[in-house]
């Protein structure tokens, strides 16, 4: 995994191209890469320039330098919401994650019930709250059960309906990296990004940004999409984000 998300600043050496700005006496564009050390240039992936180590672009939302040495970012400990982060898309970026209809949206109104004879005890139901452990995910439900994260055949994210355990065959239930203070990354995808596609004319996505996850395959058929992180938003420990999300 690490070998396909790193990629070494030699392989970005530009030359002489002048494109606006320098890195000692390389040019670039500052659109398309950043400068470390007036020396190293990493490239911009999905809004955020990749930060440098010893030899190494890294992810923040995946990987941590500590002394020149890179390591991939521990686990998320407890419940989580998601945020996009691309500051290039700023109609979305920083908005939320929102669970709906069995699926992951993207800044749509979070769908939830609770039973009225659990009462007080009911979340508010208004958060997307997830967790996520040994590379599987789940929503943060109190439902007996729980309700299960997948990547669905056509690689939007959904999860089990309560009270069901049906996945759609072909879905993937495993290989979603959850990091503390990092992101939620798709490692089934070989290094492909999540994707936010925009609302079509046609009504897809009811409006709303999409969220898919890119691959080989599906790459060339998503280039209207933009990459994007999903960043994890702490949320505090022992809370679940609603009774069932519906
Ligand atoms: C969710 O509901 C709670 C309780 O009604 C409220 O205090 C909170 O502001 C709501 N949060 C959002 C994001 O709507
Ligand atoms: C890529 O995603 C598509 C759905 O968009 C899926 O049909 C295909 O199997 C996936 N390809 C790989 C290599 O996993």
């Amino acid at each position: 995994m690490a070998k396909l998300t790193l990629i070494t600043s030699a392989f970005l050496a530009l030359g002489n191209v002048v494109l606006g700005a320098t890195c000692g006496s390389a040019g670039y564009d500052p659109a398309q890469y950043v400068c470390w050390q007036n020396q190293f240039l990493c490239p911009v992936v999905a809004g955020e320039g990749l930060s440098y180590c010893a030899g190494a672009c890294y992810s923040k939302f995946m990987y941590q330098c500590s002394n020149n040495v890179l390591s991939v970012l521990p686990p998320a400990t407890g419940p989580f919401q998601l945020t996009v982060s691309n500051p290039n898309l700023p109609s979305i970026h920083n908005k939320p994650i929102t669970a709906s209809g069995q699926r992951w949206w993207i800044n749509g109104k979070t769908s939830s019930y609770c039973p009225e004879v659990v009462g007080a005890a009911c979340p508010p139901g208004n958060i997307t709250s997830i967790v996520a452990g040994s590379g599987g995910a789940s929503m943060n439900v109190m439902v007996p059960g729980g309700q299960q994260v997948y990547l669905a055949p056509d690689w939007g994210v959904g999860y089990t309906q309560a009270h069901s355990a049906y996945i759609p065959s072909g879905s993937l239930t495993t290989g979603f990296g959850a990091y503390q203070s990092g992101g939620f990354v798709n490692l089934n995808g070989n290094g492909w990004p999540w994707v936010a596609c925009p609302p079509t004319a046609s009504g897809g996505g009811g409006g709303l940004w999409t969220l898919v996850a890119k691959n080989s395959t599906n790459a060339a058929s998503l280039n209207l999409c933009t990459p994007i992180n999903l960043k994890i938003n702490p949320l505090p420990q022992g809370s679940a984000g609603a009774w069932q999300y519906t």
